[in-house]
């Protein structure tokens, strides 16, 4: 079985994929599949096989550095269009039997990817179009998650043409102190904030539409952070959780892949059974709400009363190094490979 494994990208999460993509390299069956690399640069140029190697085998610690630059997300249509005909006429994309996306964020994780491989009529991990824009977009995740019953944070948001409006008096009477500041589109906390003051604040609004047209400002919900991870199509099953000990404010950026002192992780979570058995409920229903497919993390918040809260759903989750979803399935029984297997296989049942 061919499989083409679609990585980097040019979201600000492209160093994250870098690292994802190396493990399932590392771990994938390969008596059983054979493996086409298919790395997109900064840039948004499509590199296959032998011409990837230098994004996916570089192993200097920096590569994980955020580049917090506009030009991370920046499309341009011209040249990324000609790089995929060109990429396709290469690899003869028409010849692999499946794709293995795992590029986070924008353009790879919000729908994008997952359009034009069905307009190629190429299966793939994971969720398709609906599902994939749906998680990607925490402002209408949220809002439909909360018409499913579901518990998410108190939050406004606001498009850049809406960015006068917002009110950091009227936030916090809203709110309350300290608040979250998130671009909409976004994933492993980029350009994330949790403020307190006025000027905070202000800043915090400039830093996320950086990376978004849209932000979101969130209540902190106090609670453990638990994650759990989903597997299936139909009938999809869930980890058992584990939790993120964070040592600093939050779960950020540099916490999680920078200084990994910055947050512990508790795998399996020290909870009690009911505790687990909600949690597993919850990360079915939704899974099941949000139309995902194939794979998902769900991220809660627990709170002291027994209340869970949806932080956010991710429809390709980390596979780094320090990344949950792996490791909660290895402690749930399923092994590194056999995950990768099951995987490729619920794609193209
Ligand atoms: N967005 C990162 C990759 C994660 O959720 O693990
Ligand atoms: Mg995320």
């Amino acid at each position: 079985i061919k499989v083409g494994i679609i990585f980097g990208g040019k979201s600000a999460e492209h160093e994250v994929s870098l690292q994802s993509a190396k493990n399932i390299v590392d771990a994938i069956d390969k008596t059983k599949y054979e493996v086409v690399l298919i790395g997109i640069d900064k840039q948004g140029k499509w590199h296959i096989n032998d011409q990837t190697s230098y994004l996916i085998n570089e192993e200097n610690p920096k590569l994980i550095q955020l580049n917090k630059s506009n030009e991370n997300v920046a499309i341009i249509p011209g040249e990324t269009d000609h790089q995929l005909i060109h990429a396709s006429k290469e690899t003869s994309m028409d010849q692999l039997d499946v794709i293995f996306p795992i590029v986070h964020g924008t353009l790879g994780e919000d729908g994008s990817i997952q359009g034009m491989l069905r307009i190629a009529n190429l299966p793939f991990v994971g969720t398709s179009v609906l599902g994939s824009a749906v998680c990607m977009d925490k402002d209408i995740a949220k809002r439909l998650l909360k018409e499913a019953s579901i518990n998410v944070a108190k939050g406004l948001s606001f498009t850049r043409a809406k960015k006068d409006t917002i009110n950091f008096d009227e936030a916090k009477q809203q709110l309350g102190v300290p608040m979250f500041i998130k671009p909409a589109n976004q994933g492993s906390s980029v350009g994330v904030s949790k403020v307190s003051s006025k000027d905070e604040f202000d800043g915090a609004i400039q830093e996320a539409f950086q990376f978004d047209h849209k932000i979101i400002i969130e209540e902190n919900i106090f609670g453990r952070e638990i994650e759990c991870a989903v597997l299936g199509n139909e009938n999809p099953k869930a980890s058992v959780p584990g939790e993120i000990l964070p040592q600093t404010e939050f779960y950020s950026y540099e916490s999680k892949y920078i200084d990994e002192s910055g947050a512990k992780l508790a795998i399996p979570a020290d909870l009690t059974d009911e505790e687990v058995e909600k949690i597993k409920a919850a990360a079915v229903h939704v899974f099941q709400t949000l139309e995902c497919e194939g794979l998902a993390r769900v991220d809660f918040f627990l709170k002291e009363n027994g209340e869970i809260y949806v932080n956010e759903v991710n429809t390709l989750p980390g596979f780094t190094r320090i990344s949950m979803y792996p490791k909660l399935w290895e402690i749930s029984g399923i092994t590194y490979p056999e995950l990768i297997n099951q995987l490729i296989e619920l794609a193209i049942e």
